[in-house]
């Protein structure tokens, strides 16, 4: 199922055509290559004072850290997310020393990711990340503390078809429309 955006003018198809599913195919399975490309693409985003703040635990559909990853993550999210082919949590490491602002390095970990989710767009894969997890619970299980903070995990997998989803919240929201506010709310001011 495709949910392209529409675009007052064009812009590349990579960026229409991605959007979050939550239906995966329970078969499919991401090989070392396509993940050392997703992770490559995260490596090379750019970041403030070039600190790279971004972190990752990888995991495979099947393994045991997919099986912790999993019991982490909040109830609706448990309904579609444990097909993926692979959950990668992504860990953010605020540096105070030099950091003039340290909540950047969130806006940094953000670009990584986003440039992860087009790679993984042009193989062919779709990304779903999450908030919806038990922070504590994930922090704890990978012993993350300190300066490191898990934020999100991603879903990455292959794309299945919505009816493959069990009746309610997730198949619903899987045919509904994507929607944004309109370009002229997000412009504070200035002419385009
Ligand atoms: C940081 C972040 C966290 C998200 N957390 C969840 C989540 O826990 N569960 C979920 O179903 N979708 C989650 N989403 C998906 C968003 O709801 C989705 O990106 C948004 O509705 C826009 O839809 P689109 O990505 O299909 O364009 C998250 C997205 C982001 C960027």
């Amino acid at each position: 199922m495709q949910k392209k955006a529409e675009t007052s003018v064009p812009i590349h198809p990579i960026l229409t055509e991605r959007w979050s599913p939550r239906s995966f195919d329970p078969t499919a399975l991401i090989s070392t290559e396509d993940m050392t490309a997703l992770l490559e693409a995260a490596r090379w985003a750019a970041s403030s004072y070039n600190f790279q703040p971004w972190r990752f635990i990888i995991s495979r559909r099947g393994d045991e850290t997919f099986q912790k990853i999993c019991e982490a993550i909040s109830g609706f999210n448990q309904v579609w997310a444990p097909n993926a082919s692979a959950l990668v949590a992504v860990i953010v490491e605020q540096k105070t020393e030099g950091h003039i602002y340290p909540p950047i390095a969130l806006f940094d970990t953000g670009l990584a990711v986003s440039q992860l989710t087009i790679e993984a767009h042009h193989r062919g894969f779709i990304v779903h990340q999450m908030i919806g997890f038990d922070k504590e619970k994930m922090n704890k299980t990978f012993d993350i503390s300190g300066q490191r903070d898990c934020i999100v995990v991603l879903a990455i997998g292959r794309q299945g078809p919505a009816e493959n989803l069990p009746e309610g919240q997730a198949r619903e929201r899987e045919v509904l429309p994507r929607e944004r506010f309109p370009l002229s709310d997000l412009i504070i001011s200035g002419d385009l």
